[in-house]
């Protein structure tokens, strides 16, 4: 059975290192899997607990289709050593109300890139952190940081690192497997 994953980015930046990484996944796919890259983040706004029994359509649609996804695929910037603001801001979102989390159960994984030379890596450990209450299942290795991001992609936007390649198509294979061992088993779940 298809394993249907979906890409969400940490930046909505139109030439975002994580988007391309995100490009570069769909690329990179074993047999069997699919990735839909999440285009609408910019479409959120910002989270207000007044809204979350009724909240707007851009974040109905987000909900669906993390519901609707066999698995999530992150890749996120690093701002100040945290998680982008936007993309926190459409978690939050996306885990209410109280008993509708949209994560509850799924398998996920992350990739980071960014400028510095850490690769985005302590953003990935509170991505990792927000886990643990979203109930979301991660895949733990490989960990994908692209690290100085602008020499990695050529002008078209293409990931050139022949590495960081290897290790998304791995970290690819790892998330399938995962998401296909946790759909034969009752992954315990919040409601
Ligand atoms: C950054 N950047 C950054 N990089 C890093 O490695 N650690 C950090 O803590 C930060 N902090 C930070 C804060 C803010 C507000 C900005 C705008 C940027 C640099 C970051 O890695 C770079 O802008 C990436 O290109 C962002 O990812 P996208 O948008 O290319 O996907």
């Amino acid at each position: 059975e298809t394993v249907r994953i979906l890409g969400i980015p940490g930046s909505i930046r139109k030439n975002s290192y994580n988007k391309m990484l995100l490009r570069a996944a769909s690329s990179l796919l074993p047999y069997g899997a699919t990735l839909e890259i999440y285009e609408n983040l910019h479409l959120i706004p910002p989270f207000n607990q007044d809204e979350e029994n009724n909240p707007p359509e851009p974040v109905r649609e987000l909900k669906r289709k993390i519901k609707e996804a066999d698995a999530i695929l992150f890749a996120t910037p690093e701002y100040n050593y945290s998680v982008p603001g936007v993309l926190k801001n459409a978690i939050d979102w996306a885990s209410r109300p109280y008993g509708d989390n949209s994560f509850d159960g799924k398998p996920a994984a992350v990739m980071s890139a960014s400028i510095g030379m850490l690769g985005g890596s302590r953003a990935q450990y509170h991505l990792r952190q927000m886990f643990v209450f979203l109930n979301i299942y991660p895949v733990n290795l490989p960990e994908v940081f692209v690290t100085f991001a602008s020499q990695k992609f050529d002008s078209q936007g293409n990931l050139i690192d022949q590495d960081a390649k290897k290790f998304i198509s791995q970290l690819l294979v790892n998330l399938v497997d995962w998401a296909r061992f946790l759909k034969q088993k009752k992954v315990a779940k919040l409601t």
